[in-house]
């Protein structure tokens, strides 16, 4: 079982294996990793020129040190993380591996020269997101000649883009949600058509060529025909109904004569 577990693990860090590189030399950075990825953080130029830094997760508040680099050592204060972090004290830049959802979050650096005096406090605001996952296309022809074109994706935040032949669409009613993105393309449409998704880790596109809808006269001809079957079933109840009463109509007439004739016969033979 444990086997299989560590199987599952390693080649879920394959398939998200994105690396993400962030500056995060200035106050209030904001960087972005990929769930499951590898995330660099560059905190300083050089490391190297300072005597101490401290690195902690969370804002002035409640702060847990998670990596603290004296002289040219440095140590992980926060054992959970110790084999999913590194840092390269040369370019000041720290190496977080298979991140995870709660990675994401305020993180605060202070460093201090070799008097001990603070040389500054920067705070950087981690995200980490699912990467966008390849993305579907289905199309569907509505009954005026116009096809309604949905992509589908999932992914934190997908924004969704589209071109027809490398020209953006933008006069195309959207509709969407953060998995699906459907637009109404105009009759008579035809070309190479691309849905590009993408979030701030990652994107991804779906191209398919589409040729035009069967146009309004298909439609029309099926319109004529329905209105041409319910006309004739209309006009032959219609006349069958006429036909009944008809009938009806004689058959009261003759009673009403051979009536009539009994009564002429009585007169006569009284
Ligand atoms: C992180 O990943 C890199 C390759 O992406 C690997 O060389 C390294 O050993 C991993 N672990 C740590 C703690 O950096
Ligand atoms: C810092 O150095 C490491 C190791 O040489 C390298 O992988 C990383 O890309 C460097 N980062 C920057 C921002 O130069
Ligand atoms: C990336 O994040 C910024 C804000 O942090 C946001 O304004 C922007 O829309 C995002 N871009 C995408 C493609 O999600």
């Amino acid at each position: 079982m444990e086997a299989v577990l560590g199987l599952l693990v390693i080649s879920a860090g394959v398939s998200h294996g994105l690396e993400t590189s962030c500056d995060a030399r200035q106050n209030r950075s904001q960087c972005y990793g990929a769930l499951g990825g590898t995330v660099y953080l560059q905190l300083v130029t050089d490391a190297t020129r300072y005597d101490e830094l401290s690195f902690w997760k969370g804002s002035t508040g409640a702060k847990t040190e998670i990596l603290k680099m004296k002289k040219d050592k440095w140590v992980i204060k926060y054992t959970p993380i110790e084999d999913r972090l590194h840092f390269f004290i040369n370019n000041g830049t720290l190496r977080l591996n298979n991140t995870r959802s709660t990675d994401s979050g305020e993180y605060l650096q202070e460093t201090f020269n070799s008097g001990g005096v603070a040389q500054g406090t920067r705070g950087l605001q981690l995200f980490i997101k699912a990467p966008v996952s390849s993305p579907q296309l289905s199309s569907e022809c509505l009954s005026h000649g116009e096809m309604k074109v949905s992509c589908s994706s999932e992914g934190d935040g997908s924004q969704y883009s589209w071109t027809l032949d490398g020209q953006t669409l933008r006069d195309t009613k959207a509709s969407s949600d953060n998995e699906t993105n459907t637009i109404t393309l105009k009759k008579g449409l035809s070309g190479n058509l691309t849905c590009t998704v993408r979030n701030n880790i990652s994107s991804d596109s779906i191209s398919k060529r589409i040729s035009p809808c069967p146009g309004v006269s298909v439609f029309v001809y099926f319109q004529l025909a329905e209105v041409f079957i319910l006309l004739t079933v209309c006009l032959g109840s219609y006349c069958f109904y006429k036909k009944e009463t008809y009938h009806h109509k004689e058959a009261e007439c003759m009673q009403s004569q051979v009536d009539h004739g009994g009564t002429q016969m009585r007169v006569l033979m009284s």
